[in-house]
């Protein structure tokens, strides 16, 4: 667990996007920790729930897109922190702005995740809400304008204040939180710009998922985290 905190962290969310169908997920995690090992970085996964597993087999680093606040045992269909601990999953984005929770849940799956010593990434829209959750104690807060998301357009070129103030209310919870960015990041520039502004790392989809070469990009991105 600690070698994610003292580390950028980096997360590639594949979503649901058709490039990554199938055994494509498994390929697309296998150019991350390519990359992850030959730039010594952390470079996260995100696969579609079902293949959690498969690609943790391969991976020690995977994240759930999404959890569910189900208790273990009778809860058919959901994805709960407990049992997918057991599939080597090492983390989870909680309340993206895809799959939105009430407060509640996302207060309880923090400290489900604390207690499993899993890392915790909470999904904010605004710099309220990254103030309201930081005080959680959550790992990460990651702050994505919903605007942005797969719009190409880098939040930290085109809001680069709301990464600031959101660094302020991060740190103004005086705990370990750090923040985290995403939305529209298609460039190494655009990551550089992120840890320029404070950010810990980064959240990216579609920059990467929708590359036509992902190592190359991959490999754009890493080299921005090296540089930095
Ligand atoms: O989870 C990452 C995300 O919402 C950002 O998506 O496509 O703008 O990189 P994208």
């Amino acid at each position: 667990m600690q070698d994610f905190l003292n580390s950028n962290l980096f997360i590639i969310n594949f979503k649901n996007y058709d490039e990554i169908s199938g055994t494509k997920s498994a390929r697309l995690a296998k150019s991350a920790a390519k990359i992850a090992k030959k730039h010594k970085l952390k470079i996260i996964v995100c696969p579609p729930q079902h293949l959690l597993a498969e690609v943790a087999r391969s991976s020690s680093d995977v994240f759930a897109q999404h959890l569910d606040n189900s208790k273990v045992g009778s809860t058919t269909g959901y994805v709960i922190p407990e049992i997918v601990k057991k599939s080597r999953v090492a983390g989870a984005l909680i309340n993206h702005s895809e799959h939105r929770i009430p407060s509640n849940e996302i207060e309880d799956l923090v400290r489900r995740l604390r207690d499993l010593q899993m890392i915790s990434v909470v999904c904010v829209q605004d710099v309220s809400e990254a103030w309201m959750y930081a005080q959680l104690n959550p790992d990460y807060i990651a702050i994505e304008p919903p605007e942005l998301i797969g719009s190409g357009k880098a939040v930290s070129k085109e809001k680069p204040e709301i990464i600031t103030e959101s660094v302020k209310a991060v740190k103004k919870a005086n705990n370990s939180t750090q923040l985290l960015c995403g939305a529209g990041i298609v460039s190494g520039g655009d990551v550089s710009r992120a840890l320029e502004l404070g950010a810990k790392g980064i959240l990216v989809a579609s920059g990467i998922v929708k590359a036509k070469n992902w190592e190359k990009a991959i490999e754009e991105f890493a080299l921005a985290f090296v540089r930095k």
